[in-house]
């Protein structure tokens, strides 16, 4: 997406050689119309799976996902972090690392939301080491639902994560790749 490309030059900012500050696009403040473009375009490369859910984490994943269940005509469903683990047998839960906040979460899902009939697409902001992706992965699992795929706004490919989830033969579409951030500058790949 050249305009998204665009805009993380324009209103993105490097914090660092690994971290890439978006909160005008995607973490704080969302641009609706960027997100309904965003949501079309994963609606678009996935429509032939006949997705009957859309899910992602909270919070900077649900703006995505909801543009995209929207254009699929389908519910989005979103994981919830849990900060005590309550052990809920309603619900499947796993506790994942979170790469920016150096902290341990547990995400859930109810069983009432997630079922081995669902046809599940994964959608979320980022993907860097792929933590809290791989926790969610580990959840439609269980769930015994189908995974079709996962559409990610921006993928670090210098990272690990993407890569891990494609070994797994999950079918992984990014919007964008930014292949470095050294240098105070953000390289796409092209
Ligand atoms: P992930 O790749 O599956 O997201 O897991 P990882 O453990 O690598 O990242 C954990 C959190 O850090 C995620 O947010 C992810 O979006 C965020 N993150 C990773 N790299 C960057 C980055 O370069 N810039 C920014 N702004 N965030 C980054 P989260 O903990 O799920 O929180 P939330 O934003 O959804 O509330
Ligand atoms: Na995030
Ligand atoms: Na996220």
């Amino acid at each position: 997406m050249e305009l998204l490309k665009q805009r993380i030059l324009s209103e993105g900012s490097v914090v660092n050689d690994q971290v890439l500050k978006v909160d005008a696009l995607l973490n704080h403040q969302v641009d609706p119309e960027l997100i309904m473009e965003m949501g079309r375009e994963f609606a678009r490369r996935f429509r032939e799976e006949r997705i009957t859910r859309v899910i992602t984490v909270e919070s900077s994943g649900i703006s995505v996902a909801f543009a995209t269940a929207l254009e699929l005509g389908v519910p989005m469903v979103f994981a919830r972090r849990k900060k005590s683990v309550t052990t809920d047998s309603d619900a499947y839960c796993e506790r994942v690392p979170s790469f920016t906040k150096g902290i341990v979460t547990d995400i859930m899902v109810s069983k009432k939301f997630l079922n081995a009939d669902d046809r599940v697409l994964f959608v979320d902001d980022i993907i860097a080491n792929g933590d809290a992706a791989q926790g969610l992965v580990r959840i439609i699992r269980t769930a015994g639902a189908h995974l079709a795929g996962m559409g990610v706004v921006l993928e670090k490919t210098f990272q690990a994560g993407g890569a891990a989830i494609r070994e797994q033969g999950i079918r992984l579409e990014t919007l964008v790749k930014i292949s470095s951030l050294s240098d105070q500058t953000i390289r796409f790949e092209d």
